[in-house]
């Protein structure tokens, strides 16, 4: 079966109270919002449609960036989700298979699930399925309306519910599966007459009874899946949320979390067994950590990071695109920018790869060679490499490279005054 996602990221995201980005391109854990909704459906779709309009260039240039395999269709005004979607209507005129549509700020769903949902909706022989799922607090969502014999009737906006309607619990998730030959017209037929004034996708429910289709809710277990984010309280709740479901696979695959409570590790992280991560460390983007290794407490692992076997990592540190090799230890207050460590190679206190030019805006690589041995309080001035089993005194500001076995040293003499205080206390 062919299948398209349309992902719905037009809207203004007024309640995220946010001038400078849209609400789609706010991140979790250095991934965006709609990144999540991308990464979980490129694996099994034939083509991704993600609708933009608010911000629309800064949405494009992201999807352009990141998903090259995805189109961007623009919504100019945004006149509601059931508009967004008919933007999509002169590209598919002649499909004839299945449309996945979702919402770009719902990052908490599972590639799995929504496998099983489109499975579902094919194996019901439905023409359209909603996902709902129950929630103790379904405020904000719109309900699903069953009929008497509990069928699905319509999905009825908080907005626009009666007090009876919002005592209801089961809500729509905002993803659905589509036939597209037997649905598309009802995108020429939605009407504005609710209390926002928008064409609303929900009402596609209510139409696809009326002309008889084969309409079913698929109802999802884990609701925390379909958290939308908002706002920025939902923002954090959603981080949250995910955190402790990554955390929790992490662990259960050997490694040992000592303070979940305050250990944050993004879902693109690999991580080998035996690996131990001490508190208030924050790892995001995409990362690997290999086995038996140190990292922490409140270490800084800010993506493109790629961590061999028996490494420490340690307090305060960062690492950002770089490789460490084996056994190779950057214990404390350190800085690895873009840079390549070697194996058995010691990283002293305080050690910082100036990876950065601010003048020519350009960024450099530090290549440390194997059994490399680098003293405290050392800065290493991008580009710049040393050579195998070269030491660096402390204290060094590494400008060129350093061959060899070499020591490099940049200090300038010890002096020792014999009885200086004496003197100055004595005057
Ligand atoms: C929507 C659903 C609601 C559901 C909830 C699930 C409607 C009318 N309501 O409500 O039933 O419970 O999602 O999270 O569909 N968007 C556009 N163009 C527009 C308007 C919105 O692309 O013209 C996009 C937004 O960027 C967003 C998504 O559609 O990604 C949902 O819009 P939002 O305003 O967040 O809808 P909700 O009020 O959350
Ligand atoms: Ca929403």
């Amino acid at each position: 079966m062919d299948i398209k996602a349309v992902i719905l990221a037009a809207g203004k995201g007024t309640r995220m109270k946010s001038e400078t980005t849209p609400k789609v391109l706010h991140e979790i854990m250095g991934k965006t919002l709609l990144g999540y909704v991308l990464d979980n459906v490129k694996n099994f779709v034939s083509e991704e449609f993600v609708i933009v309009g608010h911000h629309a260039q800064e949405v494009e240039t992201f999807v352009k960036n990141n998903y090259t395999d995805a189109r961007t269709v623009l919504q100019t005004p945004q006149l509601g989700t059931g508009h967004a979607v008919s933007m999509v209507c002169p590209y598919l005129e002649n499909f004839d298979g299945v449309v996945l549509i979702l919402c770009g700020d719902t990052p908490l769903i599972k590639e799995e699930t929504l496998k099983e949902f489109v499975n579902f909706h094919l194996a019901q022989n439905s023409d359209l399925t909603v996902m709902s799922t129950i929630f103790d607090n379904p405020a904000n969502y719109g309900r699903i309306i069953r009929d008497k014999d509990n069928s699905l009737k319509c999905i009825v906006e908080e907005k626009d519910a009666t007090l009876e309607q919002k005592a209801v619990k089961e809500v729509n998730a905002g993803i659905y599966c589509l036939n597209w030959g037997k649905v598309k017209s009802a995108f020429s037929q939605l009407k504005t007459n609710n209390a926002q004034g928008e064409y609303y996708l929900t009402d596609i429910i209510a139409w696809g009874k009326e002309q008889k289709l084969n309409v079913n809710a698929y109802i999802l277990q884990d609701s925390n899946e379909i958290y939308g984010i908002n706002s920025r309280i939902n923002l954090a709740q959603a981080g949250k949320i995910m955190n402790k479901r990554n955390l929790e696979k992490y662990m259960q695959n050997g490694v040992t979390i000592v303070d979940p409570d305050s250990t944050w590790i993004s879902e693109d992280t690999e991580i080998g067994q035996d690996t131990i991560i001490y508190p208030s460390t924050y790892i995001e983007g995409k990362n690997k950590i290999g086995k038996n290794c140190k990292i922490g407490p409140c270490a800084h692992l800010r993506g493109g990071v790629e961590v061999c076997d028996n490494v420490k990592v340690g307090n305060f540190v960062e690492v950002k695109k770089s490789r460490i090799s084996s056994n190779t230890n950057v214990g404390h207050l350190s800085y690895i920018g873009d840079s390549e460590l070697g194996e058995h190679v010691n990283i002293g206190a305080g050690t910082i790869t100036a990876n950065y030019n601010p003048i020519t805006k350009t960024k450099s690589k530090t290549i440390l060679k194997d059994n490399v041995k680098v003293g405290s309080n050392s800065v290493l001035v991008a580009p710049v490499t040393v050579e195998e089993g070269a030491n660096i005194g402390a204290g060094g500001i590494i400008t060129k490279n350093v061959p060899s076995w070499a020591l490099a040293i940049t200090r300038s003499p010890l002096k020792v005054i014999a009885d200086w205080v004496k003197i100055q206390m004595s005057k």
